[in-house]
C-alpha cells in the first residue's frame, strides 16, 4: 500500500528518496512524488502518475538540489489517480505525505472556509489542518501535534515546512513508520526495506507518537507532547534479501528460494530425534499450553488461508482442541465470544494488515492470549500481541505471497505439536510430523526442480482460458482455496476453489469449455472420494489438470505426480507447484507479475 520516505541529512534528499520509493515499489501504488527543501529554504514539489520510473523523468527536467525531503508512493483511496491527488500535498507553509484514511476529514474541510482545495484526498485536509494551525509563533511539532488530536482515523505523516528548514516532523496512528538513525543524517521510512544499506539503527514509532527529526536524531514524544525514551532498535536483513537475484521476477525468486526461507523457519525449533517440536516465542507456561482448548486464527487472503490448512494439522495433532479460522474482515466486526480457555493466533505476513490488527486489539480486549505468527521483525502486529513467533521467511517483495505461506503453515504446524504434547496427542504421529518437516525443505527443492518445466509448458497451455476451478478435499480444501487465489491475482483469470464434495452442489454447472479445473489428490483415504469428483467433472467434458502424490491410475487432461517420502505435509509440497503455474500464466499473459493491478502489499486501510 502507500510508501512514505523521508531523509534530513548531508546527502542530496532527491537521491535518497527516490532510491528509497524504489524498495518501496512491491506495495503496490499508483503514483509518486516527493518534495525537498534546497539550501535557500526554498520548497520543490514534483509528482507523477504511474511508476517511479515517470517520477525520475520528471526529476530530469527540474533536479531537485537540497538535504531534506519527503517523498510517498500512493495507492488510491480517495480520489483517483491523478497527479493533483498524487502526494506530498502542498498547503501554505505545509508540505505533508501521508498514509492511511482521515476518517472525519469532510467535516474538516467543512471548517476550514479560507482553503481552496486542489484534490480530493483526505490529505489535503489534514495538511491544511495542520497549516491552520501552524500560526502566531506556534511550532510546527505543535500545529502538527494539536491537529492530530481532531482526527478520527488513521495516519502515518512525514511533514516539513520552509518555515522550519532543517526538521521533519512525523507521526503515526496505525500505520508504521520507521526512522532510521545513521551520523549525521537520519531517514524515515513506512517500511524498513528503504533504510537497508544506509543505517541498522532505528526507531519504531508507535501509534500516537510523535518525532522531531533533524540531521542530529530524533526526539519522541507523545500528542501531549510529553517526552519519550525511545530506544533504537537494530533493523534486521539485508540488500541481498530485497533484490531479484537473477531472477526475471520476485515472484520466482521467492517461490524457488522456499527451501532455504523454510529452513529458517524451522531452525532450532524441531527435535526430529525427540520426535518433538518447540516454539520458544509463545512463551507460554505448561499450565497455559494445558489450559488451551480452543484455537482461533485470524487473517486475510492468503494468510487466512495458510491458517485453514494449520487448523486440520492442528486438530490431528490435538485430540481436545478445537479451532476456528476466521477472516479478520469479518471477525472483527461480529459479536466475538471467546471462551476463556482460547488463544488467538493472529497470522500476517507483513504485520500490518489493518483488519487483522483490529482483530488483535478486539481479542485483547476479552483477555483472550494473542500469538502473532508475523514475518516482519518489527511490524505492529508482532509489537502488540502477547507472544508469538517469527516465521523468517525473509522479505517478501512480490505482492502475491508464497513463501510466507508455507512459513506460516509450518510455525502453526509447530505450535500444534508443541501443545499436542501437554494434550495427550500421539507421541508417534508428532514425530511422524517432525520427521516430514525435518525434509520438508529438501523436499520442496526437488518438486520444484523436477516439475519447473513441466509447470511452464503446462501453463503455456492453460493460459488462455477465462475461468478456472480449483478442487480439493480435506488438507488440500486450503490448498484449492490458495491455488484459486495465487491464479486469479497474478493472472487475472476468474478462478475459484472450492471443496471437492460442494461439486454437487452448484459449481458443477460451471463445468463448460470456457472452464479448466485443477484437482489436488492426495494418497490417503478420501483418495477414492477425490477421484469422485474429477470424474463427475470429466463425465461433463471439464478440462482437467490433477496434481497427485498417488501412484494408482488416475484420468485427467494433464497429471502432475510426484514422489516423495512426504505425506502428511503433501498439500505444501503441491502448492508450491500451484505457486509456479500461476507465476507463469502470469508470464505468458504479460502481467505485471510482481504488482498485479489494484493489489497493494501491505493493506494498511481497512
Ligand atoms: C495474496 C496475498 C494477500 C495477503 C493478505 C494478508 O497473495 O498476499 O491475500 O495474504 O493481504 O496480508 P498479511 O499476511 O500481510 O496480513
Amino acid at each position: 500500500m502507500c510508501g512514505i520516505v523521508g531523509y534530513v541529512g548531508g546527502k542530496k534528499a532527491q537521491d535518497v528518496l527516490v532510491g528509497g520509493l524504489r524498495r518501496l515499489e512491491y506495495r503496490g501504488y499508483d503514483s509518486a512524488g516527493i518534495a525537498t527543501l534546497d539550501d535557500d529554504d526554498k520548497a520543490h514539489l514534483t509528482r507523477s502518475v504511474g511508476k517511479i520510473a515517470e517520477l525520475s523523468k520528471a526529476l530530469e527536467s527540474e533536479p531537485q538540489t537540497g538535504h531534506l525531503g519527503i517523498g510517498h508512493t500512493r495507492w488510491a483511496t480517495h480520489g483517483g489517480v491523478t497527479e493533483t491527488n498524487a502526494h506530498p500535498h502542498h498547503v501554505g507553509n505545509i508540505y505533508m505525505v501521508h498514509n492511511g484514511i482521515i476518517e472525519n476529514y469532510k467535516e474538516i474541510k467543512a471548517e476550514l472556509k479560507d482553503y481552496d482545495f486542489a484534490s480530493d484526498t483526505d490529505t489535503e485536509v489534514l495538511a491544511a489542518l495542520i497549516d491552520s494551525n501552524y500560526k502566531d509563533g506556534v511550532s510546527l511539532k505543535d500545529a502538527v501535534a494539536k491537529s492530530l488530536k481532531r482526527i478520527r482515523g488513521t495516519y502515518g505523516i512525514a511533514v516539513f515546512s520552509p518555515k522550519e528548514p532543517g526538521t521533519i516532523i512525523v507521526a503515526r496512528l496505525g500505520s508504521p513508520l520507521i526512522i532510521g538513525l545513521g551520523k549525521d543524517e537520519t531517514l524515515i521510512a513506512s517500511d524498513a526495506s528503504a533504510l537497508l544499506g544506509y543505517t541498522r539503527e532505528a526507531i519504531y514509532l508507535n501509534d500516537g507518537e510523535l518525532a522531531v527529526c533533524t540531521d542530529k536524531g530524533a526526539e519522541v514524544f507523545t500528542l501531549g507532547l510529553k517526552h519519550l525514551d525511545s530506544k533504537p532498535e537494530t533493523i534486521e536483513g539485508d540488500l541481498a534479501q530485497i533484490q531479484k537475484g537473477g531472477y526475471d521476477h520476485f515472484l520466482l525468486k521467492e517461490i524457488m528460494e522456499q527451501a532455504t526461507t523454510l529452513h529458517n523457519t524451522l531452525s532450532g525449533r524441531i527435535d526430529p530425534k525427540a520426535g518433538k517440536m518447540h516454539l520458544g516465542g509463545p512463551n507460554l507456561t505448561e499450565k497455559e499450553m494445558r489450559d488451551i482448548h480452543h484455537v482461533v486464527i485470524v487473517g486475510c487472503g492468503t494468510a487466512y488461508y495458510a491458517g485453514l490448512l494449520a487448523s486440520y494439522y492442528m486438530e490431528q495433532l490435538v485430540p481436545d482442541l478445537t479451532t476456528e479460522v476466521v477472516i479478520a474482515s469479518e471477525y472483527r466486526y461480529r459479536s466475538l465470544h471467546l471462551p476463556k480457555d482460547s488463544v488467538a493466533l493472529i497470522v500476517s505476513q507483513s504485520g500490518e494488515t489493518a483488519d487483522t490488527l483490529a482483530c488483535l486489539r478486539e481479542i485483547k480486549k476479552r483477555g483472550v492470549k494473542t500469538l502473532g505468527i508475523v514475518n516482519v521483525v518489527g511490524s505492529t502486529i508482532a509489537r502488540e500481541v502477547d507472544g508469538g513467533t517469527y516465521v523468517h521467511a525473509g522479505p517478501e517483495i512480490s505482492v502475491a505471497s508464497t513463501k510466507a505461506f508455507t512459513a506460516q503453515v509450518v510455525a502453526m504446524l509447530m505450535f500444534a505439536g508443541m501443545i499436542a504434547e501437554y494434550h495427550g496427542g500421539d507421541p508417534k504421529l508428532i514425530a511422524e510430523f517432525t520427521r516430514e518437516l525435518e525434509i520438508l525443505p529438501k523436499e520442496i527443492e526437488k518438486v520444484l526442480n523436477d516439475n519447473h518445466d513441466t509447470m511452464k509448458s503446462l501453463a503455456k497451455k492453460y493460459s488462455k482460458f477465462d475461468h478456472a476451478l480449483y478442487l480439493g478435499r480435506d488438507t488440500a480444501f486450503p490448498i484449492a482455496l490458495e491455488g484459486a487465489l495465487k491464479l486469479k491475482e497474478i493472472s487475472y483469470i476468474h478462478a475459484e476453489g472450492y471443496a471437492s464434495g460442494e461439486l454437487k452442489h452448484g459449481p458443477i454447472a460451471l463445468v463448460d469449455d470456457r472452464f479448466f479445473e485443477v484437482f489436488t489428490i492426495l494418497d490417503n483415504w478420501l483418495f477414492d472420494k477425490s477421484c469422485g469428483g474429477l470424474h463427475e467433472v470429466r463425465a461433463r467434458g471439464g478440462k482437467t489438470i490433477v496434481l497427485t502424490n498417488s501412484k494408482a491410475d488416475i484420468e485427467a487432461d494433464d497429471i502432475i505426480r510426484i514422489e516423495s517420502p512426504i505425506k502428511l505435509l503433501t498439500p505444501i509440497l503441491l502448492n508450491t507447484l500451484q505457486q509456479l503455474f500461476a507465476y507463469y500464466v502470469a508470464v505468458n499473459r504479460g502481467n505485471d507479475v510482481d504488482q498485479p493491478r489494484n493489489l497493494a502489499k501491505s493493506v494498511t486501510v481497512e
